[in-house]
């Protein structure tokens, strides 16, 4: 359970469905990450981590690319689990993938670009520049283990609204 305040809240809500209305956000949901969990789920749980870490430390972030940064670090849109090529470099080469789609469709600000492109550190290994990419990375981390440990049954994250 994420506690965060309202306005981040309303704020990650809202750019979801902006994402959702204006770019190919919504495929994530065909898209297992880890366990059961799809990359939708996945990276909203890593943006409400990572908005809990930025106000229980009361850090001087912007929130907005903070937000977006976390809802757009994993979209490579492809199943990463299926055999291919490249398999085995995913976790070196999906960054830039997920970089090159949301930049694509989205003006994306250096902040944006620096959570997307190195949320893999230290496995890639330029650190962040930013702290909200310090933020993303560490909450990506929290997130991933939680999801791969969790038991196969489903748990939807619950925003108390329908995105
Ligand atoms: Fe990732
Ligand atoms: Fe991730």
């Amino acid at each position: 359970m994420n506690i965060i305040s309202k306005t981040s809240k309303d704020k990650l809500i809202a750019t979801i469905n902006y994402l959702n209305e204006n770019t190919r956000f919504l495929q994530n949901k065909n898209f297992i990450q880890h366990g059961t969990t799809s990359i939708y789920d996945h990276v909203i749980s890593v943006a409400l981590k990572s908005i809990e870490i930025a106000e229980k430390y009361n850090l001087n972030v912007d929130y907005a690319s903070l937000i977006r940064g976390a809802l757009l670090h994993d979209y490579f849109l492809y199943d990463w689990h299926k055999p291919h090529k490249y398999k085995f470099i995913h976790g070196f080469t999906h960054p830039r993938c997920a970089y090159h789609n949301a930049k694509s469709e989205l003006d994306l600000n250096e902040i944006e670009k620096d959570i997307i492109i190195k949320h893999m550190f230290p496995l890639t290994i330029i650190p962040p520049k930013y702290l909200e990419g310090w933020i993303v990375t560490a909450a990506d981390k929290i997130v991933t283990v939680r999801e791969s440990v969790r038991s196969k049954v489903k748990k939807p994250i619950h925003l108390g609204a329908d995105i």
